[in-house]
């Protein structure tokens, strides 16, 4: 294994990276048609160096601020042609699944350059067994694991476990859906069978890795690193569960917040003991990570634990992330994608906390119809304090409908948090669509 020099540091001061420029010349293609990608479609477009944005295959909301293309996220081939006719001069990729196929190594070979992981590195989320190993290797602080390939295996374990909570999950990539949390065992042997036998995910079920149930609060960090130096961006929290009060399935995220407070000791434990560890331990695989780095962190009794990584920015915390990050991102990006972060300035952040609540179709995260038409959208006031970030919405005709599960994220900073909330949900009375359901409880707890 070989081990490259790593100045791995936290960047919190240095000049810029690019000279000021006379006039925007780049051109940015946006892969993806989630809300994090109209947020980040939102927030690219705003840059003074920035000519053009496009969006593959974006959405309704994307196409207020970037230039759709008919292009789908995973269609790698398509995206590389595209990139290079178009003379594309940075491709930012949203979700897990492009770079898990290797979109970043595909337009490297056409010196594309492209933002986020290579294949081998985007493997810390494509297969939670890998980073679970990759943990345990490293020492790297994270719940104890068994992973089972077959369902005898599997069930004969739970059969010799004491009775009690455990976490069963899919090792590929399942659309954060992969993961029960069960209070029994034989809720978890349900659950085993489900992804083993049954193929409830597919070949993404076909290893599972059980888990130690950890109890604390959950942070989502999200780092940028060019593999050498990491810029950490302000903590956040998610809301999975698809009812208030964290009752009922988990969903992909039906709300965040940010900032949260994390005491300084906490936040350097999960700097020293996590992030720069993964970092060097990436390199130290062979798998140098260059891009957003998320660690789904539980803040337990005994410190800082990892509960998943991700290869990319999460959905639905880059909404209020990107709304209170007053710097441009692009020379971010540019420096990540060329190993030159550590010459970057540390990004500038809005000091107002930042809210954003999910609106779902009904009946998600189990079926639900799409193509239901939503009302009310020109009514709310929007501006840089206040977006709503579509996700599964596209146009028809003169109609905006519903796409798919989460179909929008409405965005406000505020004052306090109870701020934020307010502005939320006086903007949420004035969408409608059938079916719609939020949690009314975002940031409560913040
Ligand atoms: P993941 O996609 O791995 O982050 O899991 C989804 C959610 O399941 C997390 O946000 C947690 O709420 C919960 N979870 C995952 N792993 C564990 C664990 N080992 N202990 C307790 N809860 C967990
Ligand atoms: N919000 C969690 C995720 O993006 O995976």
């Amino acid at each position: 294994m070989v081990s490259p020099p790593l100045h791995a540091r936290v960047r919190r001061d240095a000049r810029t990276y690019l000279d000021p420029i006379e006039s925007p010349s780049v051109k940015v293609l946006v892969v993806g048609g989630g809300g994090r990608e109209h947020a980040l479609c939102w927030k690219i477009s705003q840059s003074p160096l920035v000519a053009r944005v496009y969006c593959a295959p974006g959405n309704a909301g994307t196409a207020l601020v970037a230039e759709n293309v008919d292009l789908d996220a995973e269609d790698v081939k398509g995206l590389r042609n595209f990139a290079v006719e178009n003379k594309i001069d940075l491709v930012v990729v949203g979700p897990e699944a492009p770079l898990c196929l290797g979109l970043v190594d595909e337009l490297k070979k056409v010196s594309v350059k492209c933002f986020g992981p290579s294949k081998a590195a985007a493997e810390i989320e494509g297969s939670k067994l890998y980073a679970r190993e990759l943990c345990r290797r490293h020492r790297i602080p994270g719940p104890q694991y068994w992973p089972f390939d077959d369902v005898h295996g599997a069930r004969a374990f739970l059969d010799m476990r004491e009775d009690g909570p455990i976490v069963v999950k899919a090792s590929g990539l399942a659309a954060g859906k992969g993961v029960t949390v069960c209070k029994k065992n034989d809720e978890a042997r349900a659950a085993a069978v489900d992804c083993l036998e049954r193929r409830r995910f597919g070949e993404a079920g076909s290893t599972i890795v059980f888990e130690e149930f950890l109890e604390g609060q959950e942070l989502s960090v999200m780092t940028l690193t060019d593999g050498q130096t990491i810029i950490p961006f302000e903590p956040a929290r998610d809301h999975k569960a698809v009812f208030d009060g964290d009752k009922g399935p988990n969903t992909g995220g039906m709300g965040a917040v940010t900032p949260v407070a994390v005491p300084s000791r906490t936040m350097a434990q999960i700097e020293n003991q996590i992030i720069f560890p993964t970092v060097h331990a990436m390199n130290r695989e062979n798998r140098k990570y260059q891009g957003f780095l998320y660690a789904g962190l539980m803040l337990t009794a005994q410190g800082p634990r990892v509960l998943e990584y991700n290869c990319r920015l999460g959905d639905p915390e880059t909404q209020p992330l990107l709304m209170r990050l007053t710097s441009d991102i692009v020379p971010l990006l540019l420096a990540t994608v060329d190993g030159r972060l550590d010459e970057q300035q540390a990004p500038k952040w809005d000091p107002r906390p930042c809210v954003s609540v999910v609106a779902c179709s009904g009946g998600y995260p189990g079926e639900f119809r799409k193509g239901v038409p939503i009302f009310g959208l020109d009514r709310v006031t929007s501006g840089p304090d206040l977006q709503v970030f579509h996700s599964g919405t596209a146009k028809k005709g003169g109609d905006v409908i519903t796409t798919g599960g989460r179909v929008l994220a409405v965005t406000a900073m505020g004052k306090d948090v109870e701020d934020a909330r307010a502005r939320c949900y006086a903007a949420l009375q004035l969408i409608e669509f059938d079916g719609i359901h939020f949690r009314k409880d975002i940031g409560m707890r913040a």
